[in-house]
């Protein structure tokens, strides 16, 4: 006999999980440090637009998919279209979840090994970068630190999965979303009160047009996806635990907005700690690890903002992660007819492995490379950069083209009756987007992925 489908206790918990799993490392690090190498202000204006005309169509196109079938990515295609090519699409989406939560988890372990070494006070005495970088570079050279961090981070997340969509995902988003929240203001009340922090504030505000160009445009139109958690299925299988009733538009709506808000809100605390100390703002992917804890060490009382502040990426970590477990969890439940115990062990075991040569890539695989790409970088960038695009691409291509528009508009209608009464062009302007605006700026992310841009 088949089992009744898992589902959210309440909107309000969907909207945790979901945002749970849309901020995450891509916020807290990768935001804060490709708005500082590409000018700041005006990548982040960039950024917002990015959002606006293709993130927030997209999404409430996944959410949708999946609610209106209440199934993971393949079963969802499946159903919707009975066609091979867009049933191997909903499958793209499970191998991306597998290959992003492979090397996600491996920075995931990073940071909960940097609250380890704040504990253990391993990063109150820098005098500069440079030194915090030569022990940046001793942990993640150590390949027990390096997978031992892994270790724990990805058996924190499978256990959470296990537990199931409301007593494990609802319920530790619950706890950890306003957890996050907390943290950051505090973090952000110390940063702003620093001297001299009125010049982050400055960078992050004041745009410098002359920094954006093709190349900053199509980094923020690429991040847009991956802050988002788009184009693989995460969030189709997240709205596929939503009830019929649910508004999907305005859920879509609070989601972005509290995605971006942290992602401006983690941007502030940094840059206005970092300026305060006189420090780089690109100092690119080495920013949180290397300049924040030279930045903690000239503050005072900076162990506990230190400790504060891995902790908060720790935790968007793992509830981003979550999400990429359930996609392959759900696939497996649905439609191999697994236990979800079986399944998370399983599966999130050979994720867990998959990761392993991720973390080794920054030791003893470091010179193992591909036209100059180490096993992780190839796996987070065949991922991200291209099959975040290319499925965030047929998502809005399958909306806007395939699927019947009156079946489309009548599931778009159910749960928000009120938001069409009082602004009944919402529908066609949604359709634009999806049809021509997203199709052609994806297209262009994904040429300048692949060089041909
Ligand atoms: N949105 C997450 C972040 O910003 O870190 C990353 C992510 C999670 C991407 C889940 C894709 C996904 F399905």
């Amino acid at each position: 006999m088949r089992q009744i489908r898992e589902a959210w206790g309440s909107r309000f918990g969907f909207i945790l999980a979901a945002a749970g799993s849309a901020v995450g490392l891509g916020n807290i690090w990768k935001f804060p440090y490709i708005a500082g190498e590409n000018g700041g202000a005006a990548f982040v204006f960039v950024y917002l637009i990015c959002i606006a005309i293709i993130g927030f169509p997209v999404l409430i196109s996944e959410i949708l998919i999946g609610r209106t079938t209440q199934k993971n990515p393949v079963g969802a295609f499946d159903a919707l279209s009975h066609s091979k090519f867009w049933i191997s699409i909903g499958f793209l989406g499970v191998i991306a979840g597998f290959m992003i939560l492979s090397f996600y988890s491996v920075i995931g372990g990073w940071t909960l090994g940097y609250v380890g070494e704040t504990l253990a006070g391993n990063l109150s005495n820098f005098h500069n970068p440079e030194e915090a970088g030569a022990l940046f570079g001793q942990l993640v050279g150590s390949v027990t630190w390096g997978v031992g961090f892994h270790t724990l981070f990805f058996a924190t997340v499978m256990f959470i999965v296990i537990r199931g969509v409301q007593g494990g995902i609802e319920r530790s988003s619950k706890i950890m979303m306003p957890v996050l929240l907390f943290i950051l203001i505090i973090l952000i009340i110390r940063g702003v009160t620093l001297e001299g922090a009125s010049r982050g504030l400055a960078f992050l505000w004041v745009p410098d047009w002359g920094k954006i160009n093709g190349q900053s445009i199509l980094i923020a139109l690429g991040h847009a996806f991956f802050t988002l958690s788009l184009g693989m299925g995460a969030m189709l299988t997240y709205g596929s635990y939503m009830s019929k009733k649910d508004n999907v538009v305005s859920s879509a709506a609070q989601i972005v907005f509290l995605d971006t808000l942290i992602a401006i809100m983690a941007g502030v605390a940094i840059f206005s700690a970092v300026f305060a100390s006189g420090l780089d703002p690109a100092a690119g992917p080495g920013l949180i690890f290397q300049t924040l804890p030279a930045v903690f060490s000239s503050m005072p009382g900076g162990v506990y903002f230190s400790f504060l502040f891995f902790l908060l990426m720790a935790i968007a970590a793992l509830t981003s992660a979550i999400s990429l477990l359930e996609v392959v969890v759900a696939y497996f439940v649905d439609e191999r007819g697994w236990s979800r115990k079986g399944a998370a062990l399983v599966f999130g075991g050979s994720i867990y492995l998959l990761g392993i040569p991720s973390a080794l890539s920054f030791n003893v695989m470091s010179n193992m490379t591909l036209s100059g790409k180490t096993f992780f970088d190839i796996v987070d960038f065949l991922a991200s950069n291209i099959l975040l695009p290319f499925g965030g691409l047929m998502i809005a291509v399958f909306t806007g083209w395939i699927w019947s528009r009156t079946a489309v508009i009548s599931s778009l209608k159910a749960g928000a009756e009120h938001l069409f009464e009082v602004f009944p062009a919402f529908e066609g302007i949604w359709l634009v987007f999806l049809k021509f605006v997203a199709p052609i700026l994806i297209t262009l992310v994904l040429l300048n992925s692949l060089g041909v841009l």
